[in-house]
This record gives structure tokens, C-alpha cells and sequence, in this order.
């Protein structure tokens, strides 16, 4: 036996509770590393952006890229009969492969992976990713050039804190690598960005609120990709984001992830809500597909800064992302203010909230933008939508999709307001909870997880909403 073995049999040993074997020397457990010789992957180009702001160059406007299109919906159809005949009994139907391996699955016969993307869908769905990569980039990195120490720590965010923060913008170099590399040369480029943003309680919160839909985002299109090896790189980083999200809660002092499932939304609601906070790209920037809905605003968003967060009226910085405002609230309503256990709100790993964000039952208030604004990228893409009459608002949040009427609608105003459904997903885990999505519609077409895209010709506007 060569004695390099000794220290994990010592372990075996301490695990099972048998003697060890003796040691012929005192085992060494550090042994220099050296490098391999092989060049590590490149990590992408990428550089500090210096300018932030609106674009304020006249528009040339384009839109959003098409070509042929072959209906204005997707008619429903039956399932995939592999699916349906599958008898789900536990018992093996095929013959194995090889040892220990049961039939079937997708990329599993050998057939070298190819790490690239397969389809205009998967290409178009993975640029979208990489934009929101680029984005995070920055804006980890901005909110730690612009607010001073003492400005975080005023939240209870430290200097280890702020260093995880450094460390989530370096992530996004590893993340924005794997993306390009997939798409190849034409990829999306690092843009300039302008942040809807003032002080570090509502920088936390535009973050929270992003990385929520650019997750969000990318769950709502991974298993529907051509390119399972894209999928898996892709999975591979989003996991990360989904950490980055609760960490932004937990620097909010809200609750980490009180949803049980974490949803998925179409791309076009991931790029509805991202190009407002994209300024201008580089000339020949590679050009998207998705639709830009038109903002919904939350007149009475909740507010997390808030003690009663629900007890709130225009606190939002914008439309669509409807991020919080701090703007003009007395500091004994402001929760950091305070150290009472359920109240307080300083960074932490958790926090309880005794005064729900939101409810069932609440009175929410919307207006809504009408279409043909410019957003996004150089002014270069325009909000649209194919819906009528709004009359319902879909709150979609775990695995749910849910409508709710649109009460009291004024077509000139552009305002109506809803009621916070009841529903709940298991047991009596509230569905409408956590960082979530609330649009307005013409109809209420029923959608599951895996076709929730079918409702896009019907959605009027779209925002983020604040449950829980
Ligand atoms: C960006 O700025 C940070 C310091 O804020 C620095 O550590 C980093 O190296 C810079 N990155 C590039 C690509 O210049
Ligand atoms: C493996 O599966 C892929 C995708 O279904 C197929 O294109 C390929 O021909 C298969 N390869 C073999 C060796 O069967
Ligand atoms: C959201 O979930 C948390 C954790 O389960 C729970 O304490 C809270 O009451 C829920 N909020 C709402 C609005 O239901
Ligand atoms: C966007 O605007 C910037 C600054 O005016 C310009 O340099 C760039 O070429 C423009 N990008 C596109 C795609 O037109
Ligand atoms: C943009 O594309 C045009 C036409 O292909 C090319 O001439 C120009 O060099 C490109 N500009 C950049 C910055 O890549
Ligand atoms: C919190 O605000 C809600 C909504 O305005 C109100 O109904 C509730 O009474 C308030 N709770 C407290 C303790 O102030
Ligand atoms: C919170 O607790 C600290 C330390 O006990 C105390 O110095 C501070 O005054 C308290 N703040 C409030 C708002 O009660
Ligand atoms: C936190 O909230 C839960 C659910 O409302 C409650 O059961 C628990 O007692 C609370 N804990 C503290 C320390 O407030
Ligand atoms: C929601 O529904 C549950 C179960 O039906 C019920 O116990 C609860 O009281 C309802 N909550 C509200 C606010 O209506
Ligand atoms: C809805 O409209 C009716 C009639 O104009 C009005 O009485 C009621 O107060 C409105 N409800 C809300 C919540 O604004
Ligand atoms: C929410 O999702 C769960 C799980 O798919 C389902 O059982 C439940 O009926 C849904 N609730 C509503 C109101 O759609
Ligand atoms: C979405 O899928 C569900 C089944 O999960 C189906 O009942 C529904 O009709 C589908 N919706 C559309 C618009 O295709």
C-alpha cells in the first residue's frame, strides 16, 4: 500500500469506527499543486464602464428584429405521445445501455456535446441571457464605486458583505465568457447602462428585483433549448444568479426566499424589463427578437423599506421594474431605523416581517403606459402590444398563473385597480408571494409553466411586484 493512501483511510476509518491502519510516516496532507501547462479559457473581453445616464441621441429607430412570420398564435396541441404512453411505474421498459444506466433521456447516446447554440431559439434566448450578465457586471461593481462605506453600512452591510458583492460582479465575468462563447463573434457587446437608482437602499432593491427576472427569465426558456450542452452551461451559471438574488433580499433585510418555487416568464418579459436600464451598445450590436411590453405601473407598490410596507402610495422609481423609492419617507416609517425583532430590517440572513408586504385581499392599483414608447438599446426599440382591452390582471409567481378582474378601468386614464387573489400552491404556502410578476391582459387564457409564452399576444403591460 503507498502511503499516500493513509490519510483517507484515516478518514474511512474515523467514518466506520475501525482501527486505522498504522501510518508508515506521518501522513502529508498539502503537497504543492503544480499547474497543469494547459491554458486556462479565455474570459471574455470586457471592460469598467465610465458613463451612466439616459441616451439622450435622437433615436434611430428599428424595432425588433423578424422575418417571415408564419401565424399570430400557436395552436394548442396534443402532447408528445412518448409522454403520455410512458407508464410511470417504476419498473424498467428498455433495454440499458450500458451498466447502471436506464434507456432513454436526451443527449445520452454518446453523441459528442457541442457547446454552442443550435437554433435562432436557443441563440436569441442565450444573447438575452448574456445582455442581463453584462448588466450585473456593472452594476455590482457601480454601487460599489458610487456609495461610500458608511452609506452600505448604514444598512448593516459590511466590509465582508461588500466584498461578497465584489465577488457576485466578478462572477458575471465567468458568466458573461460561457454565454459568449456559445453565441460566437456576433454575441452581444457590454453596453452603457442608466440605473433608476439613488441611494444603496434602493440600489439593493433594483438588484433583488433584477436578478429575480433575468432568473427568472432564463427558467422560463432552459428546458425548451435545441442545445442541451448550451442548457448545461447556461444551468450551470444561473444557479449562481439564483444565490445572488437571495442575497440581495437578505442585504434588504427581507426574508431570503419565502416563494417555494421560483418561476419561470418569457424572454419578452425578461427584455421588457431589462432595456429600460440599457443606454446605448456599440455600433453593430447584434439586435433582438423580444417584445417590448409597455410599463405597468404599481401605484401602491409595497415597499420592503418600509415598517408597513403595504401602507404606501407612488413609492416606485419607474414603470415595469416598479423598484422602490425611499424619496420623501420620514425615518421613524423606515424599518432600518428600527431594532425591534420583526420590524427591523438591517442585512441579515433572515428577517421576519410581522407587517406582510402584501396580502390577500389587498387593493392593487394600476396605470399602465400605452404602446410606442422608445426603450432599450440606443432608443432602438419601440413597446408594443397586440392585446385589446385590458380586463384582468395575471399574477404569476411559483408554479401559478392566476387572473384576477380589472376593476373600476379607465381607458382614458389608463388605470384600474385589482384584488389579491387567494390561492395557494401546497398546503397553504401562499402562491402570490417573494419578488413575483404582475401583468394586465385581454383575456385569461390558461397557461402552465412550460407554455406560459402563449399569453404574450394577449398582455397589455407588464410589471415586478413586491408580495412578500
Ligand atoms: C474594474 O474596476 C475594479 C475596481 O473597481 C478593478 O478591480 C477591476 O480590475 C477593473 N476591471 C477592468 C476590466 O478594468
Ligand atoms: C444520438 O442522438 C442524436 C440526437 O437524437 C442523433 O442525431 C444521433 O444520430 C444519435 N447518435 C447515435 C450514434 O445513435
Ligand atoms: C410569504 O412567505 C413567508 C414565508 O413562508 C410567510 O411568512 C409570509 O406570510 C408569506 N407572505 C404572504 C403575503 O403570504
Ligand atoms: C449607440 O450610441 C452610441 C453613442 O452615441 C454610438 O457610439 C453607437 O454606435 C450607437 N450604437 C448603435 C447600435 O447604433
Ligand atoms: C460595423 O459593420 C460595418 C459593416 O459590416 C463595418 O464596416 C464596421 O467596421 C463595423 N463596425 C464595428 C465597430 O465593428
Ligand atoms: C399597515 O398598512 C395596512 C394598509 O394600509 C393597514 O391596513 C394596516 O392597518 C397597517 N398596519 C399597522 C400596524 O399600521
Ligand atoms: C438599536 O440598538 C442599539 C444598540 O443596542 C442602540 O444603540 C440604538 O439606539 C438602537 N436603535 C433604535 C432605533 O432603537
Ligand atoms: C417568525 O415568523 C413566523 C411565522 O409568522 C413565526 O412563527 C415565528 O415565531 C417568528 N419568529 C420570530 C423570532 O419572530
Ligand atoms: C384564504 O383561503 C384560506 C383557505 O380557504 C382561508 O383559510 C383564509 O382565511 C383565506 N384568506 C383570506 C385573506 O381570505
Ligand atoms: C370604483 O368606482 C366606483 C364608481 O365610480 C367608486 O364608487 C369606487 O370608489 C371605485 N373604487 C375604487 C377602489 O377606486
Ligand atoms: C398553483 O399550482 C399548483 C401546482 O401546480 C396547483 O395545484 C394549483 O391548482 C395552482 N393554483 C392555482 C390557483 O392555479
Ligand atoms: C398550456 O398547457 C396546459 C396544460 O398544462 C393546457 O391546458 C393549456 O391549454 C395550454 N395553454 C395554451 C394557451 O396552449
Amino acid at each position: 500500500m503507498k502511503c499516500f493512501l493513509a490519510p483517507g483511510l484515516a478518514i474511512v476509518a474515523a467514518l466506520t469506527g475501525v482501527a486505522a491502519a498504522p501510518f508508515v510516516s506521518t501522513p502529508t496532507t498539502t503537497v504543492v499543486s503544480e499547474p497543469t501547462g494547459l491554458p486556462s479559457p479565455y474570459a471574455i473581453s470586457h471592460h469598467n464602464v465610465t458613463t451612466h445616464g439616459p441616451y439622450r441621441v435622437p433615436a434611430t429607430t428599428t424595432g425588433a428584429i423578424s422575418t417571415d412570420i408564419l401565424a399570430s398564435t400557436i395552436a394548442p396541441a396534443p402532447p408528445p405521445p412518448q409522454i403520455v404512453d410512458y407508464p410511470a411505474d417504476g419498473q424498467l421498459h428498455g433495454a440499458q445501455p450500458m451498466p447502471y444506466t436506464p434507456s432513454g433521456g436526451i443527449g445520452t447516446n454518446g453523441s459528442l456535446p457541442l457547446y454552442k447554440v443550435a437554433s435562432d431559439f436557443d441563440y436569441q434566448s442565450i444573447a438575452l441571457a448574456l445582455y442581463h450578465e453584462w448588466i450585473e457586471l456593472d452594476l455590482f461593481h457601480w454601487g460599489l464605486a458610487t456609495f461610500s462605506e458608511d452609506d452600505f453600512q448604514a444598512y448593516g452591510i459590511g466590509a465582508e458583505d461588500r466584498f461578497l458583492l465584489q465577488h457576485m460582479a466578478d462572477q458575471e465575468i465567468g458568466h458573461a465568457s460561457v454565454l459568449a462563447n456559445m453565441l460566437g463573434p456576433s454575441a452581444p457587446k457590454q453596453c452603457t447602462y442608466n440605473y433608476p437608482v439613488s441611494n444603496v437602499r434602493e440600489y439593493i432593491d433594483f438588484n433583488q428585483k433584477l436578478t429575480r427576472w433575468a432568473e427568472a427569465g432564463v427558467y422560463g426558456f432552459l428546458p425548451h433549448l435545441n442545445s442541451g450542452p448550451a442548457a448545461q452551461m447556461l444551468l450551470q451559471s444561473i444557479t449562481v444568479e439564483a444565490r445572488q438574488q437571495m442575497v440581495f433580499r437578505q442585504f434588504g433585510g427581507m426574508f431570503p426566499m419565502p416563494e417555494w418555487h421560483t418561476p419561470g416568464i418569457p424572454q419578452s418579459w425578461a427584455w421588457t424589463l431589462l432595456a429600460p436600464y440599457v443606454a446605448s451598445c456599440p455600433e453593430n450590436q447584434t439586435r433582438l427578437i423580444w417584445q417590448n411590453f409597455p410599463a405597468l405601473y404599481i401605484l401602491n407598490q409595497p415597499n420592503p423599506a418600509r415598517i408597513n410596507g403595504s401602507d404606501v402610495w407612488g413609492e416606485i422609481t419607474t414603470g415595469w421594474s416598479n423598484t422602490l423609492s425611499t424619496q420623501g419617507i420620514p425615518d421613524d416609517e423606515l424599518c432600518i431605523h428600527s431594532n425591534e425583532t420583526g420590524i427591523a430590517c438591517q442585512a441579515a440572513i433572515a428577517r421576519n416581517r410581522s407587517l406582510p408586504l402584501s396580502y390577500p385581499g389587498r387593493e392593487v392599483f394600476l396605470r399602465w403606459d400605452p404602446p410606442g414608447h422608445l426603450v432599450g438599446p440606443n432608443s432602438s426599440y419601440v413597446t408594443t402590444t397586440d392585446a385589446r382591452e385590458p380586463r384582468f390582471a395575471l399574477w404569476l409567481s411559483q408554479l401559478n398563473v392566476t387572473y384576477t378582474p380589472l376593476l373600476n378601468v379607465s381607458l382614458d386614464a389608463r388605470t384600474a385597480y385589482t384584488v389579491q387573489p387567494n390561492v395557494s400552491t401546497w398546503l397553504n404556502d401562499p402562491a402570490v408571494n417573494g419578488t413575483m410578476f404582475l401583468a394586465i391582459t385581454d383575456e385569461d387564457l390558461f397557461v402552465t409553466p412550460y407554455n406560459v409564452t402563449m399569453v404574450n399576444p394577449h398582455v397589455a403591460a407588464l410589471a415586478v411586484y413586491q408580495a412578500g
